[in-house]
């Protein structure tokens, strides 16, 4: 996993109180900034401004978010919900302050006073922390494994690997290494990473700034391409696989991730390149059928209207979903669901938690 000289998101007592302590992702990667979120508005306000962001970490900031409001004494349903609400399509998001409103009004009902139940909500979030941590580890061999052995043993013999990601799902989205980079991370472990492909991921440059940040300090061959080069690249042939994250995965296999994302599985069904999702089973969420019902959050317009004439109208979806049918396989820490359908969904979810 990359080391970052300041640490992604770490909880402190002191010295001026509770506080979720951020490297503030907007400012990389010119500056590794420590962002301090001492209530649950300033953290709202870095989970919108993405100076945190990735749905894994978004769940974590959102368990301490509650935990903080705990500490605080303030009322724990209503951080819950005002932090969940904070982007709608990362699932995680909610699924942390939940989680860890749910322990807290656990321990209230048993007769935990203000200090205990906050310090059993703290006690979740890190939970949760460690967990999300141990899930990338398990990720990044079920992926490599995946492409190594499964995928594309056969059909590229010896040759080394070259894999296309879009946006940053490494370290600076998890307690751990990450999803989909994680499994790139794997590859080049393994000596078989040819190239990684690193789509700039517009407009916020997910990809440029962050996944080439991270490449870099992890020492990946890498190069980073527009967008819109994506296409050339599969065209002549020059790409093996496509790993990206999800921030939500629906019941049917269907699954949102950043804007750009299904334009590149069209390209590789149509080139016949295996597309990997890869994600925590925290990301997957049953209560939303398909990709229809996923939420797409959509951002203002100045992110993209900067070179345009001005009172420029703009349409800027953060996300869009890529349908079941164009996903190789969903990679999760328990495992591997491909074919991808209902029934697989199913299965890895109430598969027991290591796989
Ligand atoms: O808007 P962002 O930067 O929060 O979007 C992040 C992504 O789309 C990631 O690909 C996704 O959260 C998966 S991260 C493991």
């Amino acid at each position: 996993m990359t080391d970052h000289s300041v640490p992604v998101l770490r909880w402190t007592d002191a010295p001026e109180g509770p506080a979720v302590l951020l490297l503030d992702q907007t400012r990389l990667p010119a500056e590794e900034a420590e962002l301090r979120c001492g209530d649950v508005p300033s953290l709202v306000s870095a989970i919108r401004s993405l100076a945190v962001r990735g749905a894994p970490l978004l769940g974590i900031a959102g368990a301490y978010g509650v935990a903080l409001a705990a500490a605080r004494g303030e009322d724990v349903p209503k951080a819950a919900g005002v932090l969940a609400g904070a982007r709608p399509t990362a699932v995680n998001l909610g699924y942390g302050a939940r989680r860890v409103e749910g322990a807290h009004g656990r321990a209230v009902a048993e007769g935990a006073g203000p200090e205990a139940a906050a310090a059993v909500a703290l006690a979740e979030a890190r939970a949760l922390h460690a967990e999300d941590a141990e899930a990338s580890d398990r990720m990044a061999e079920h992926g490599r494994d995946l492409l190594l052995n499964t995928l594309l043993g056969d059909r590229r013999g010896a040759r080394d690997l070259r894999l296309l990601t879009h946006c940053n799902t490494g370290s600076l989205v998890s307690g751990g290494g990450g999803t989909a980079f994680a499994v790139a991370r794997a590859v080049h472990r393994a000596e078989r990473l040819e190239r990684l492909w690193v789509d700039e991921t517009r407009p916020l440059l997910q990809g440029a700034r962050l996944t080439a940040f991270e490449a870099e300090r992890d020492g990946l061959p890498y190069s980073v391409l527009v967008d819109g080069a994506a296409g050339s690249l599969f065209a002549a042939g020059r790409v093996d696989a496509v790993l990206i994250g999800a921030d939500r995965i629906a019941a049917d296999g269907s699954t949102a991730n950043k804007v750009g994302s299904f334009p590149l599985a069209v390209l590789a069904r149509h080139h016949g390149v295996p597309f990997l999702v890869v994600a925590p089973v925290t990301t997957i969420d049953p209560e939303t059928p398909d990709g229809a019902a996923i939420e797409i959050e959509q951002r203002s317009a100045e992110e993209v209207t900067a070179n345009a004439p001005k009172g420029a109208e703009a349409y800027n979806p953060a996300f869009d979903v890529t349908p079941a049918e164009l996903v190789t396989a969903i990679v999760t820490e328990r495992g591997v669901v491909s074919p991808v359908g209902r029934d697989g969904i199913a299965a890895v979810c109430s598969a027991p938690p290591t796989g």
